[in-house]
């Protein structure tokens, strides 16, 4: 490797989707965390090879993102080699942290400030407001030391556009797959070598043809649409729109028993998981004004399908890059829906979208707005950048890998991505582990505060538990 060593390194363009999220990052939208909890002091050196490992594998993963102030664009600045550093925080710099981010009343863990803590220390942030040309890794590592408990948090930070949760959850499985498998050796794995994947391209890259294009009458009439409907929509109440955001997360959880009921509930009625969580959240919306019965509001959902399956050619779920795309939908509610019947109707609109291949006729589109609400706040009810009610991934995360989190002594995890740019009022990441549904449930805070988001998800759950 050391003739490859000190190559240039390649660049690389990035496509519509990737530079939508590159703005978004730049304002606090996509910072992905995966957060491990351990039980006993991590390997570092082992950590640290791990991760230089992975990067030399997926060489989008060691690029840094780079913006060219003169012409305003952004590119993938790919090096031959991984320079990745692990940040260490012993207990007192973690303690410090923890002191600076007060936990509010209601019961928060230190895993969850740490989570936050994470989410809110953005090193994209404002790069395409910068002055000079400058590049930042798309790539970071930490892990920080808590004291009182003799326990560790292993953070990894990665940008969203070029890791969506797909890539993130099989690059968590890699990890703890190398870190379990590796004897410390120094070995590159089980052919001594490491095979270095092809650089991902964007997703517009893949899409299959003519799915794209739609004809110019319907175009114009879709983004008038869009754009018309974002003022008639109806959010959760601002409790303080001004002051700047950061992101923040509630936790909703449901039991083994509960989940596979819930679960049960949806395949009997052939919709998936996320029709069933966005119907709790918009009656638990609802609930939440004090509105009387019969009063029409229209909520916006947007349902984020990951198109990996769908490409040309179908890309693998250890394909690392962005593949997601969105659908948004609005529905008009009036009080006293019931649950599993509102479920229907927002799968079943979801659905027909998909059908009609509106994740991929619309991709530039959404991007489009996506980028002018980011330019102009104003666009958006009270500049909250709130460009939907909530947000469900088309398919839960399911995790099933527990031999190696009990090796690792791994004793929980959370991965999600921070709001506080654009985006909407809740971001649901759910993961069903060990049969149990568990979701991290993202929030730009002060627009919402915690109190309104654990009230709202406390109903949720009450109101999945109930049907
Ligand atoms: C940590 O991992 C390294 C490299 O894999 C290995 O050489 C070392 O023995 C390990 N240390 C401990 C304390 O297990």
């Amino acid at each position: 490797m050391s003739d490859t060593e000190n190559s240039p390194a390649k660049t690389r363009p990035i496509s519509g989707t990737e530079n939508s999220w590159c703005k978004a990052a730049s304002g606090g939208t996509g910072i992905t965390i995966l957060s491990l909890l351990l039980i006993k002091q991590p390997n570092f050196t082992l950590l640290h090879n791990s991760l230089h490992k992975l990067q030399l594998s997926h060489p989008i993963l060691r690029s840094k993102l780079h913006f060219n102030s003169l012409s305003s664009t952004f590119s993938l600045l790919i090096p031959s080699s991984s320079t990745l550093r692990l940040t260490h925080h012993d207990f007192q710099s973690t303690a410090k942290i923890i002191q600076s981010n007060p936990p509010s009343s209601d019961p928060t863990t230190t895993f969850q400030i740490l989570l936050e803590h994470e989410l809110n220390t953005n090193p994209w942030e404002n790069l395409d407001r910068s002055s000079i040309s400058c590049s930042v890794d798309v790539l970071h590592a930490s892990v920080y030391e808590i004291d009182e408990v003799g326990k560790w948090a292993v953070m990894i930070k990665v940008h969203t556009g070029v890791c969506d949760r797909t890539a993130a959850v099989a690059l968590l499985k890699e990890l703890t797959g190398l870190m379990k498998s590796s004897n410390g050796g120094g070995d590159l794995g089980e052919s001594g070598g490491i095979k270095e994947r092809e650089v991902s391209l964007g997703v517009e890259e893949y899409i299959p043809s003519g799915k794209m294009s739609k004809p110019f009458w319907s175009r114009g009439v879709d983004m008038l649409g869009y754009s018309l409907n974002s003022f008639r929509l109806s959010n959760l109440e601002f409790v303080d729109p001004d002051s700047r955001r950061s992101s923040r997360v509630v936790r909703l959880m449901l039991d083994s028993d509960h989940t596979s009921k819930l679960l049960e509930g949806c395949k009997t009625r052939g919709i998936k998981l996320c029709g069933a969580l966005s119907a709790a959240a918009l009656i638990a919306a609802r609930a939440s004004k004090s509105l009387p019965d019969g009063e029409w509001e229209k909520y916006a959902v947007v349902t984020l399908i990951d198109c990996r399956k769908l490409l040309e050619p179908a890309l693998s779920s250890h394909h690392v890059g962005f593949y997601h795309s969105a659908i948004l939908n609005t529905h008009d509610m009036k009080g006293s829906e019931e649950l599993w019947d509102l479920a229907r109707r927002t799968y079943s609109s979801f659905e027909d979208a998909k059908n009609s291949n509106k994740h991929f006729s619309d991709m530039a589109d959404l991007n489009f707005l996506m980028c002018r609400a980011i330019e102009n706040p104003g666009l958006t009810p009270s500049s909250s950048l709130r460009t939907s009610f909530i947000s469900v991934f088309e398919d839960p995360v399911i995790d099933e890998t527990n031999e190696n989190y009990e090796e690792l002594g791994i004793e929980d995890c959370m991965g999600c991505a921070s709001t506080h740019g654009v985006g909407p009022s809740i971001a649901i990441f759910d993961t069903i582990r060990q049969n149990k549904l568990d979701c991290a449930c993202v929030y730009p805070f002060p627009l919402h505060s915690r109190k309104q988001m654990q009230d709202l998800i406390d109903n949720m759950k009450k109101i999945l538990i109930d049907c």
